[in-house]
């Protein structure tokens, strides 16, 4: 599958783009915050794991996928990291320090873990993005709930992040890597990821004085686990990974993303002013 690297500058400007910018409400936002506060140092990681086993690859068509899978993710980080500090101008004064939290924290894990190690736990979260990014690219509600100056940016991010979810994967097995290691190596990813999620869902709860609010957790949580049930959704989603013959193209997600191209980078698309197609 062609990769295309594209150039998108959002430009998003912070006096415009109000604070709860999700669904009007500060726990949906701070979650959706948190996660991008996770990006750009997170997707600098799957990044290198995968460069680290790109010499092992010898197909001429994945080499190309993995020039294209850097291009995405780096844009990606580019663009979030703009969105964080965005954050920061809404008075989230925290993130700064947030990331440099978790640039500290993969440093250690890079040199804990084998790097074929390294490159299931990408496996694992390109599996979160994909499923997340589906999730999104076919809910029109949770689109809704997004603020139209925002919105492109996770559009943008979830298509792409569709577009490229085998790569990480094929390139592990190319490399070798087997299933014990990356059933494994989901379950741990599993619990950190979530941890992390929380504590920096927490710390921007916190700034927004709402985390000692029940109610509000309830709410969240409410939506999340039960009604919609945005996540309760993308469990036998997540479980599928568990299959010793999963592969991420199982889902096909090709119509839906044809579609989404149309609607972002078509004739008229909403991001066709912004973006610039590298390659
Ligand atoms: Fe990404
Ligand atoms: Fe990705």
């Amino acid at each position: 599958m062609l990769i295309p690297r594209r150039d998108v500058e959002l430009g998003l400007d912070p006096q415009s783009v109000p604070r709860d910018w999700c669904s009007a409400d500060a726990y949906n936002t701070t979650f959706l915050d948190a996660l991008s506060l996770l990006f750009p140092e997170g997707e600098r990681f799957f990044v290198e794991s995968v460069k680290q086993q790109k010499a092992k690859v010898t197909d001429a068509e994945l080499q190309k996928e993995v020039v294209g899978f850097i291009g995405q993710e780096a844009m990606h980080g580019k663009e979030h990291r703009a969105f964080n500090e965005l954050l920061v101008a809404h008075g989230f004064r925290e993130a700064p320090r947030i990331e440099a939290n978790l640039r500290t924290f993969l440093k250690r894990v890079r040199k804990v873990l084998p790097p074929m190690s390294q490159l299931a736990v990408t496996c694992a979260l390109e599996h979160f993005t994909a499923m997340l990014a589906e999730g999104l690219l076919s809910d029109a509600r949770m689109q809704a709930e997004m603020d139209p100056r925002v919105r492109p940016l996770w559009l943008w991010h979830a298509l792409e992040e569709s577009e490229h979810k085998a790569v990480a994967f094929d390139v592990y097995r190319a490399a070798g890597g087997g299933y014990a290691q990356r059933a494994s190596l989901m379950l741990l990813t599993t619990v950190v990821f979530f941890a992390a999620q929380m504590l920096v869902h927490a710390r921007l709860m916190a700034t927004r004085k709402i985390l000692w609010k029940p109610w509000r957790w309830v709410r969240g949580a409410t939506r999340l686990w039960v009604y919609p049930g945005y996540f309760t959704r993308l469990v036998p989603a997540y479980f599928a990974y568990f299959r010793p013959s999963f592969h991420p193209s199982d889902r096909d997600t090709r119509v839906l993303l044809a579609s989404w191209r149309e609607t972002l980078f078509g004739e008229g698309g909403t991001l066709v002013e912004r973006t610039r197609v590298v390659a």
